[in-house]
């Protein structure tokens, strides 16, 4: 079965044919990144507007790709939760609109579930595991028992980790989006690592929390309390040490989790699953418990309709079809206890 897939949740316009179970025949993914670099974030009117020039042609583009045509597809799958309302909304009309027309079926998928299943386009996931999704908008960790079934474990009680790297970033005065910037900039550096604040809770059930180490940040630029400011040849050393305190808070509580869980694989995705540094503490930590760590490829880290398309096939096998007035949602509702099911 060939699957149509949209994304449009936040920055970046999507759309992919997936032929079940895993193989990517086609894909496009217009990133939004240049409109929205000089406002230093994404700007949600903006996000809505090129969603809705570039959505029509990018599925159009993607089936042409794929060098078939909607009679050849045999699902529609839609992220409708959690991102921006506008986008969200344009992704939905379109993929309800194909739906109406050529009576192909329509699952509408969380997005944070299309972020774990990018993992699986790769291998199948091995089940029980744990599951880390680190992004511009979030920071989740769940424990998967199958495909359909998460519950989550760990979240921020403030800013998500790309947030932080995209405003620590600006404060250093480096290009959005942050996390690259960061990256590159901290990559030949050298010395011993500043103290900052960890976003770690202290209990395993706490929520994370990134506004400390901003802060910390912010008073090492400008001095305070009788220390003077970071001098500007010690900003990559500022930066490397906060991309090391947020991978290595990441990386604990998620091995802090394998262990709880008694699960032996790990996988990580959303954006901040790009950052090296998070890559090679997660991978040896892992190692030391005896686990298995498994990030999606780099290319399926960044939102990206493949993923969508994939977790829309794990849905349509369980016999879940959406309804034409399913609406959309701003915030997830993947693995709450109060969901009846725990596919928002
Ligand atoms: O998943 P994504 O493309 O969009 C959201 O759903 O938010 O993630 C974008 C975020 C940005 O905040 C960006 O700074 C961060 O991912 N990011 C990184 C890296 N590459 C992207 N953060 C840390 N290190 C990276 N290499
Ligand atoms: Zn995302």
């Amino acid at each position: 079965m060939l699957v149509l897939a949209i994304e449009s949740t936040c920055d970046e316009t999507a759309a992919a044919v997936l032929e079940a179970p895993r193989r990517i025949v086609s894909q496009v993914v217009h990133s939004q990144v240049p409109s929205h670099k000089r406002f230093g974030g994404v700007v949600p009117e903006v996000a809505s507007r090129l969603h809705l020039q570039l959505l029509a042609p990018a599925v159009l583009q993607t089936l042409e790709q794929a060098g078939i045509s909607m009679a050849d597809i045999g699902l529609i799958a839609v992220a409708h939760r959690p991102g921006l309302i506008g986008g969200l909304l344009v992704g939905v009309t379109m993929a309800k609109g194909l739906s109406l027309m050529t009576g192909k079926p329509l699952v509408m998928v969380d997005h944070l579930h299309g972020h774990i299943m990018a993992c699986d386009l790769v291998e199948p996931i091995h089940y029980p595991c744990i599951a880390g999704i680190f992004s511009g908008a979030h920071c989740n960790i769940y424990y998967g028992s199958s495909g359909l079934e998460w519950e989550l474990l760990a979240r921020t009680r403030d800013d998500a980790p790309g947030e932080a790297f995209d405003k620590v970033a600006k404060l250093l005065e480096l290009p959005y989006p942050g996390g690259p910037s960061i990256q590159a900039f901290s990559a030949d550096c050298s010395g011993n690592p500043l103290s900052l604040p960890s976003p770690l809770p202290a209990s395993l059930s706490g929520d994370f929390s990134f506004s400390g180490i901003k802060t910390a940040v912010l008073y090492s630029l400008r001095g305070t309390n009788g220390r003077s400011a970071c001098p500007r040849d010690e900003w990559p050393l500022l930066a490397a040490s906060f991309q090391n305190v947020v991978a290595g808070a990441l990386a604990k509580r998620m091995c802090e989790l394998l262990m709880a869980r008694g699960c032996r694989h790990l996988y990580v995705g959303g954006g901040v699953a790009c950052n090296k540094r998070l890559r090679t503490l997660t991978a040896s930590l892992t190692a030391e418990i005896g686990a298995q760590s498994h990030f999606a490829p780099l290319s399926l880290c960044v939102d990206n309709a493949a993923m969508i398309a994939r977790a829309g096939i794990i849905l349509h096998e369980a016999g879940i079809v959406s309804p034409l007035d399913g609406d959309v949602g701003t915030y997830s509702e993947l693995g709450l206890p109060t969901a009846e099911n725990t596919i928002g």
